[in-house]
């Protein structure tokens, strides 16, 4: 068994292989002058069972080339078997057409890490449960829900609510809700413009209740700190958030920082971006 990674998170890479007590393989995964991405193996790899550990985080298409460019070099290099360890998969929100001439991102996203090669995927709470589908080759799915309930389960928190913050994302707060032996209320969000988020309506009662916002992923901050305050205007005793994938784009530290969240819990799929200390945030490990 080997372990390789490109540059998208060496640290969770490292700490993967240290579990398993193995050193990750030796590559050199960077760039040519022009721009292109290079790679190169520097151990034999022949017959071994090799997992890629690559989260197609930002920045996307450079990391997702790195991934295609390692598992080609990897079967090109006679490896048995080549799983791509994806714990964040971007452009997995553009896995359905929403208007007329636009591209099934996700699906493509697919069809290139197929064609490159891989023999197996491994992800982690893909935003759309479907992509799995959109493979024909195995799909591991795993979840952070349970290493993220029992963190939260610990704290004993008083008469907690967990609350999912739109419509898609009830199952998984019904799961976690069950995990942590909760109520549980639903927001009926909108987006008047893409990336802002706002509250339209709640399902259930959060008044006297600490609240625990559930979502599968952070991106401009906007979903999380929008349901805190409207929480907190139904009488909510506090409020903390928990969601799997921190991407934090742009400014989302600054308005997470800025917003009622007492704590919000991530995990390491993501390498958390710089200056961020003021945000309470904490990451859990899924190495
Ligand atoms: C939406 O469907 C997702 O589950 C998240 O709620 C969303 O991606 C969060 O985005 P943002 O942080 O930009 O509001």
């Amino acid at each position: 068994l080997q372990i390789f990674s490109g540059n998208a998170n060496r640290p969770l890479a490292k700490e993967i292989a240290s579990h398993l007590n193995i050193n990750l393989g030796r590559a050199m995964v960077g760039r040519f002058k022009n721009g292109e991405s290079r790679v190169k193996l520097e151990e034999n790899v022949r017959g071994s069972d090799v997992f890629v550990i690559q989260p197609t985080c930002t920045p996307v298409n450079e990391h997702l080339m790195e991934l295609l460019l390692l598992i080609d070099a990897l079967r090109r290099a006679s490896a048995a078997r080549v799983t791509a360890v994806m714990p964040y998969y971007g452009y997995a929100k553009q896995e359905k057409k929403t208007t007329g001439r636009e591209p099934i991102s996700a699906k493509l996203v697919a069809n290139l890490i197929r064609t490159a090669g891989a023999h197996r995927v491994l992800t982690m709470d893909l935003h759309a449960p479907a992509i799995e589908g959109f493979f024909d080759i195995p799909v591991d799915h795993l979840q952070a829900g349970p290493l993220l309930a029992e963190y939260i389960r610990d704290l004993n928190l008083p008469k907690p609510v967990v609350v999912s913050p739109d419509a898609g994302g009830v199952g998984r707060a019904n799961s976690f809700r069950e995990r942590i032996g909760a109520a549980l209320a639903i927001i009926a969000k909108q987006r008047p413009q893409p990336d802002v988020a706002e509250v339209l309506e709640m399902v259930g009662d959060v008044e006297g209740r600490t609240a625990i916002i559930v979502d599968d992923m952070i991106s401009t901050g906007g979903t999380l700190a929008e349901a805190a305050r409207s929480l907190k205007e139904r009488g909510a005793l506090a409020v903390h958030a928990c969601a799997t994938h921190g991407i934090f784009a742009g400014d989302a530290t600054s308005i997470i920082e800025k917003s009622m969240l007492v704590e919000t819990i991530v995990t390491n799929t993501i390498p958390l971006p710089p200056n961020c200390e003021g945000a309470r945030i904490r990451v859990m490990s899924v190495a």
